[in-house]
């Protein structure tokens, strides 16, 4: 038996809590192999056999199954074969992506038997508004392994059902934040239809040593390999060149930064459901 560990992850969290998943489920089934297909950066198509198991996760962009990872892993088909479907979001809200995961794995020919939400380091974290700093961290990790673990242990036992995320429900955050975040929304809304503005990842040239690592990382190709120039319709503002800068020369100014750090601070936790 093959698990195929599959993600895109631009800032790393998603492709973490996937290994740890991947690695639990291979602890439980006796000489099965981890096929790593990580389509952050490239699109090949990857048939699952049947027999074989899908880890499938991506994070989550505006409450949603990250449309740019939907559309990656378009690439991905099931053939009937089981999966596990996780989504990784930045300690505010998953609202629908887990159902819409679920939904598009069965567009894929997947029969999803458990569906997971992890909590990974805002992509818009910054050491002066940090959202969830950090994660996944080892307490994270452990419990994706363990998570893992029960995967295993109940496809040895046979486990063939869709699982039934219908209760997989946010946790819900202190109403005061809630309100206030709502109230910033409003704000942004009407200074964006008064005076729109984009805000896109910025170079510091001074710091910039022309390393090229930005252009590496990028998952759209946004970044120029040869002048290191942004291409504003193809960034999809992941921040993943933000994270992976060794100089910390790409920064990426957004509103949202500070009213997420203030208002969802509180540690929110890993939720998991596998089919009985
Ligand atoms: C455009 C965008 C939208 C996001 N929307 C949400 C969101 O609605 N809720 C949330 O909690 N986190 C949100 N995040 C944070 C990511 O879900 C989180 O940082 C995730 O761990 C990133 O996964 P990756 O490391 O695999 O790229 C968003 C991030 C980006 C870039």
């Amino acid at each position: 038996m093959k698990i195929y560990n599959i993600c895109f992850s631009p800032t790393g969290t998603s492709a973490k809590v996937s290994e740890a998943v991947s690695h639990g489920i291979a602890e439980r089934i006796d000489g099965c192999e981890i096929v790593n297909c990580d389509y952050t950066r490239s699109s090949k198509s990857v048939k699952v056999n049947a027999e074989d198991i899908a880890v499938i996760a991506a994070p989550v962009y505006g409450g949603h199954f990250a449309p740019p990872a939907r559309k990656r892993l378009e690439a991905i088909c099931g053939s009937g074969a089981k999966c596990v479907v996780i989504a990784v979001y930045g300690n505010r809200a998953f609202e629908k992506a887990v159902s819409e995961m679920m939904e598009f794995s069965k567009e894929r020919g997947f029969t999803p038997v458990a569906a997971a939400t992890f909590i990974g380091e805002h992509s818009y974290s910054t050491a002066s508004t940090p959202i969830a700093a950090g994660r996944p961290d080892e307490k994270d990790l452990l419990i994706a392994q363990r998570f893992g673990n029960q995967v295993g242990e109940r496809i040895v036992a046979g486990i063939s059902n869709e699982v039934d995320a219908s209760e997989m429900l946010d946790e819900p955050s202190p109403e005061q934040s809630l309100r206030y975040f709502k109230e910033f929304i409003i704000c942004y809304q009407k200074m964006q239809s008064e005076t729109p503005r984009s805000y896109l990842p910025e170079v510091d040239k001074e710091r910039c040593t022309n390393c090229g690592t930005c252009a590496q990382v990028c998952p759209t190709g946004a970044i120029s390999a040869d002048n290191l120039e942004l291409d504003a319709t193809k960034c999809i503002k992941c921040c993943a060149c933000v994270k992976a800068c060794p100089e910390q020369a790409r920064t990426f100014f957004t509103p949202f930064a500070k009213p997420l750090s203030e208002n969802f601070n509180a540690r929110k936790q890993p939720k998991f459901v596998i089919a009985g």
